[in-house]
Formats: C-alpha cells, structure tokens, sequence
C-alpha cells in the first residue's frame, strides 16, 4: 500500500521568528517552538511548514539566504532545530522547511565571490549581463518596492539577474555546480530529519534566460524532475510542496506522471473562492473546480485561505479582483498591494463574522486536497497596516492577555514585529488562552474540525464530483475512498435554503451528520433534502455507520 501521508494530512505553516520567544531577546526562536508543540499538536497539526530560518540579512522575511547549512543565530542553533523536529516526530508531527533555491541573499559568499573576481567559479552561479537587458522592467514581482529585474554590480562590472529584490540574485541553475549545490542542500536537511520542502518560487526556479546556457536536459520542467528523483532516493516518503502560482494549462507539468512535485498549492481555487465568497455565490468557486487538470495518484492540492504573503489575485480579471477588494479591501489604499492583492489577515476582512470564519475554513478542511493553514488562523488573528509591505499580516502569535501577547518577555519596542494590542483583535482578548476556556471560540470549533476532517480520509485520498444542487449559492461535493463516501454541502450567502442534492442511484443511503454549523435536524430516512442556514455547511457520511 502507498503510504502518501500527505494525503489526509493538517499543514500548519509557522514562521518562527513571530511564533514563540524563549530566550527573551523580542524574536521567536526554537526554543519557544519546541515548548509549543503540545498546544500544536492539540490543534491537531500533522505537518509543520517552516518559513525560512537561515542566517539572513532579513530584508524579505528569511526569504533572503545568506547560508543554507545553519539556523540564524536570533532563532537558535542547528542543535535546537534537531531538539525541535525530533520532538515534533514523537508527536506524530512531521516538518518540511523551506527551499529557497531560486535565489540567495546578495550577502551569501557565492555572490560577494562571483562580484569581486570573474574568474571564481561562482560568477556563473549567477545570471550576468554586460549591457542592461531591454527587459529590464518587465516581470517586476513586487510593483511598487521594486524597480527592476537587472541591477548592475560596479564590483562585478555587470547587471545580475533578479527576479525579486534586487537583494536577491537569481541563482544559474543552468550550472550543473549549482544543481550539485541544490542537492547538498536537499540532502542536508533530508539527513537530520525533515520530510521534504515547500519550494520557493516554483515557476521562477526553472525559468532560463536567453543568456544562460541551455540546460542539459530536455526541459525545464525536467529539472523538477531531478529534484524529485534526488528527493525519493535520499528519503522515499519525504515530499515537494510547490509554490507555483502559474496558470491552468502549466499546472499539470508540475506534476508530471508523478515524478515531479507530489504537491501543488492550489492558487486558482484559492482566488476564485474569495470571488465566491465576495459574491455569496458558489458558481467561480464550483467553475474553478471544475477546470482543474486531472492529477496523478499520487498528486495532491495544498488548500489556504490565507498565507504568509498577500492575498495575490493575479489570475482573476480587474472587475473580479474589484469586486473582491470592495468586498474586503474597502480601504484600498491601505490594504491593496503590488497592484494584485490584499494584504489583510482574514479574520478582519469578513469582520470576524463567526459564521463567516466558520464557513471558509469548513470549506479548506473538505475541499479535494490537503488543508494548509497559516499561524493564527485558528485564533482569528487580525492584521496592522501600520506595518510595511507584507508584515502587516505577520504579527506575533497571540498566547494570551498578559504584556506582549506572552510571546516574549523583552520590552515592546524590542520585538521583532509589534503585537497587536488595539481595538478588537488586540491581545487583550483574542489570544490562546481566552479561546480555550470559550467553548464556542474559533480555536475550539477549529480543533473539532480539523479531527473531524482527520476522520474522513475521503476528502484528502478520494475520488470527487460536485453534486448539482439547483442552487447557485449552495456548492455540494462527494469524495468517495475505498466503499466510504463523505458529502460536504456549503451555502456561501447570507440567506437560508434548502436544497435537494441529486445523488447517484447508489447513495440510497441515510445522510449521517458529521458537523454543521449549527444543530440541524436529522435528516430523514433516504432524504436529500438538505437544510441551510444562512453561510451554513454540513458534512455528511453516506451510510448506516456514524463512525
Ligand atoms: C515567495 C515567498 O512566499 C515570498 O514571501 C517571497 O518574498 C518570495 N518567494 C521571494 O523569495
């Protein structure tokens, strides 16, 4: 039997330097991690995704490398990481971490070595032009913060290549010196204990220039291939997450036959379910679905409301992403960002409306893939804008209502970014502590989910068809796995309805309440009548067998 743990895993993506401080010093750390592994394991968290944690000059999160092989000194040591995962492994909680191979920091010794002399070896780690390619402004990633994608070195005597900041120079993966980096790297973190990676930048990893050399192999995507191919014989259950935000028809050459990244972070979904949620109405969510690529077996989408960066809308048209920023970017100055997308946690764009919460987060836990979430969502984090960039979605984890949320003992001026401490999403009363003493808080209905989604291996391993159910607010999905059938009903709007599910001859069977919104009366002998209240959801099992 193929053991893809992935399948009916719960991701939970921290970012250490904002999660837990033991040390004191105002930055997260390992230390703090590893004390709260109990509270993630409460969560029911089978995966941790680990932002970047490598010594960084940290001028975009971590996501600027300046060594690969060590833990920056603010968040701990190597021997803590170890300490951490092998604690997190007693737990039944895996770790993958990120790979972040598109680029490195301008600080990394490859790149102050390929500046000072053209002749080391690591000049062409790098992607160089002597003139500045006409190009230069095009594919900005970051509007707005960035200027260009070629910045000229006077120490080198020539423009690099970026596709990001100009601190982060894209790394030549056309060099097979730098492929064999690549795999040190893999093989380093595989060896004391991770499962695999997020890969950063997926669609940029493999992207070759014109003035690059050919790669020796047949294409691009090929390379993916190689990764995955190094990955598997150095830990065969060990898997790749790919950041891939690319469009449909580019999607299932990521996956290949299933020798390329077992995962996928599902973007289009993502987007077209704000668009369905700002609609109240199922229909771009249902389309979205319904357009995606078959994936191998072995395949698996990665589901989020929310992650670290902004809300990217980029593939939907400027009407659609109008509509959404309407709905919940009103003040579009202040939330609006990189001329694509939000920049706001989610709690604060529906208001912290419990049904609401409730509702998208029912649909990420039963949506065909693999639920990720990102720290604080549980909790219904909130957001300050007063923050640069992408930070204002970045704010300490919230443990409870003494100084500094509890996540760190230094002054407030001393964090590494500041808690949120005003109005309704201040620490004072939206923390941890508070939300476990509430019965009917977001991070107990939150765990009652995510075991609930544990129990339905459907949802993650099945086979899925949308049932027609007459009604365009109402989105209603079958997964069947090995004889089990779950169904999932959701009513994106406000109002109530009831809808009768058009089942297959072979669903004769009772519907078997699973989880709701709210108490709902059973449903009758071999009904399909099913009732909503407005933003409600239910989740069925098909038979006579409550467990
Ligand atoms: C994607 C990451 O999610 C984002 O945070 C980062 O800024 C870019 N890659 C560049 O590494």
């Amino acid at each position: 039997m193929l053991d893809l743990w992935y399948k009916n895993a719960i991701l939970y993506c921290i970012d250490v330097e904002t999660y837990m401080d033991a040390n004191g010093d105002g930055v997260g750390d390992f230390e703090g991690l590893t004390q709260r592994l109990d509270y993630i394991a409460g969560l029911g968290v089978t995966c941790i995704w680990l932002l970047p944690f490598y010594p960084t000059p940290n001028k975009d999160n971590g996501y600027d490398v300046m060594d690969y092989y060590n833990v920056d000194t603010r968040l701990g040591t190597l021997g803590d990481f170890v300490e951490f995962t092998r604690q997190a492994n007693d737990r039944g909680i895996r770790v993958i971490v990120d790979l972040v191979i598109n680029h490195t920091s301008d600080q990394h010794p490859w790149f102050q070595a390929a500046c000072k002399d053209e002749n080391s070896k690591y000049r062409d780690y790098y992607v160089w032009s002597k003139e500045k390619p006409e190009d230069a402004d095009e594919g900005i990633v970051f509007p707005g913060y960035q200027k260009s994608t070629w910045t000229y070195n006077p120490e080198a005597g020539a423009y690099y290549f970026h596709r990001f900041y100009d601190h982060q120079a894209d790394l030549n993966i056309t060099n097979p010196q730098v492929r064999e980096e690549i795999q040190k790297i893999m093989g380093f973190w595989l060896a004391i204990g991770v499962s695999g990676f997020r890969v950063d930048a997926a669609q940029f990893l493999i992207e070759v220039r014109d003035n690059q050399a050919q790669l020796d192999v047949e294409s691009p995507y090929q390379y993916l291939k190689e990764i995955r191919n190094f990955l598997s014989w150095r830990r065969g259950d060990a898997i790749l997450l790919a950041e891939a935000n690319v469009s449909l028809e580019e999607l299932p050459k990521y996956f290949g036959d299933g020798d390329k990244m077992q995962m996928l972070f599902n973007f289009i979904v993502n987007q077209n379910l704000f668009l369905a949620l700002a609609r109240e109405k199922a229909t771009p969510l249902v389309e979205a679905l319904k357009a995606m690529p078959s994936i191998p077996e072995t395949g698996q989408w990665g589901h989020f409301i929310r992650n670290h960066d902004e809300l990217s809308l980029d593939k939907l048209s400027d009407a659609q992403q109008n509509e959404i920023a309407d709905a919940f970017a009103p003040d579009k100055e202040q939330m609006w960002i990189f001329d694509r997308g939000i920049r706001r946690r989610f709690a604060p764009m529906v208001d912290s409306d419990p049904r609401r919460l409730r509702l998208a987060y029912s649909l990420v836990l039963t949506l065909p893939g693999t639920p990720v979430i990102n720290y604080g969502e549980e909790l219904g984090m909130g957001d300050d804008l007063s923050l640069e960039e992408r930070n204002s979605a970045r704010t300490p984890m919230q443990w409870s209502n003494e100084p500094n949320a509890d996540f760190s003992t230094a002054s407030p001026d001393q964090l590494v970014l500041p808690v949120v401490t005003e109005g309704q999403y201040s620490y004072k009363h939206l923390n941890v502590v508070d939300e476990r003493r509430d019965p009917k808080s977001l991070l107990n209905w939150m765990e009652r989910a995510i075991r609930m989604r544990k129990e339905c291996p459907e949802f993650g391993w099945g086979t899925w068809q949308i049932i027609e159910t007459g009604n365009p607010c109402v989105f209603a999905h079958r997964c069947e796995w090995r004889g089990g059938v779950v169904i999932a009903v959701h009513n994106l709007s406000r109002e109530a309805y009831t809808v009768t599910l058009e089942l297959d001859d072979g669903d004769t069977e009772r519907l078997i309440d699973l989880l709701g919104d709210q108490p709902y009366e059973a449903i009758e002998g071999t009904s399909h009548d099913v009732q909503l209240k407005g933003y409600g959801y239910r989740w069925f099992r098909v038979g006579s067998h409550h467990l």
